[in-house]
């Protein structure tokens, strides 16, 4: 079966879902984006991506395309026809196309684009049965990592650098060596304490809809937590390291660096919390 794209109101073969050469997105990086889990053929946090997408596109003053609900039926429709029971499901919304100027245009209508692709859950299952690795390079984006920009070339910079060194992650680290995020991922530790971490929202990251249905899980579960930086060298110290998003649910890390994480497994914080994220998306998804 083959995919299928959605470009601005119509449903097209893959290949031939196509934006135009002045399109803002594809010259300026001028739009956001969402990816939201496909978990049996359903979304799966749904209002809190779309909620972000709002957000976004209102700090940025890109017309909100359409309505949240219309929104919704475009993404099902494109995993419908694509036939993805799990995988992921991707929109991008561009301030559309114009002659090259670098200041908005006027009366441009948003560029709107949709395509999802299937995933293997059992690779995921595996990854997160055995635990991968991550290591860091400092983080060298802009100062607004709270939109959700297609402005991603140092998080591409920072993955591939994770890919050549046969990681799974780059973890970016400020200019003090406090860890921001993953270059896709928020990151969390369990202390040596036996304390959760994970970075505050007024640091440069973005607010990951995973980190925040995961921070709801651990008060729910008991645990004690605290939104506070953390260093790498108390990543490398913490009984467990793990990331959060959308593509990645709750990933253990087991090595930073070279080095081990706690015992070199998946620790039991990060297994649960992984347990009990996905059996809520599952549950609640749409
Ligand atoms: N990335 N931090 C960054 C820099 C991200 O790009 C992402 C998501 C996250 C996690 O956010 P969420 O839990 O809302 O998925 C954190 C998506 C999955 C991507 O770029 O493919």
């Amino acid at each position: 079966m083959s995919r299928v794209g959605y470009v601005n109101g119509v449903y097209r073969p893959h290949g031939e879902a196509v934006v135009h050469i002045e399109d803002r997105g594809f010259q300026f990086a001028d739009g956001v984006y969402e990816v939201w889990s496909v978990m049996d053929g359903r979304l799966a946090d749904f209002d809190g991506h779309m909620a972000r997408l709002h957000r976004c596109l209102t700090e940025l003053g890109i017309e909100i395309p359409m309505s949240a609900a219309a929104l919704g039926v475009v993404l099902k429709e494109t995993v419908r026809r694509n036939r993805v029971r799990d995988g992921l499901v991707y929109l991008q919304v561009t301030r559309g196309t114009a002659s090259r100027d670098h200041a908005f245009p006027v009366d441009v209508a948003p560029t709107v684009v949709v395509t999802a692709k299937r995933l293997d859950p059992a690779k995921g299952r595996r990854a997160a049965g055995n635990g991968v690795a991550a290591i860091t390079r400092p983080d060298i984006r802009w100062g607004r990592c709270d939109i959700k920009t297609v402005g991603l070339l140092p998080n591409v910079l920072a993955k591939q650098a994770a890919r050549e060194s046969g990681a799974y992650e780059c973890l970016l680290v400020d200019e003090l060596g406090l860890i921001t995020e993953g270059s896709s991922t928020n990151a969390w530790i369990v202390d040596e304490h036996g304390k959760l971490r994970t970075r505050d929202t007024q640091a440069n990251i973005l607010r990951g809809v995973t980190r925040a249905a995961v921070l709801k899980l651990i008060e729910a579960e008991g645990l004690e937590l605290e939104e506070r930086a953390f260093s790498v060298e108390e990543a490398k110290r913490a009984r467990e390291l793990f990331v959060t998003a959308a593509s990645a649910f709750v990933m253990p890390l087991i090595s930073l660096d070279g080095a081990r994480i706690g015992d070199g497994t998946p620790g039991p914080v990060a297994t649960r919390l992984r347990e009990v994220y996905l059996e809520q998306a599952r549950r609640e998804a749409i």
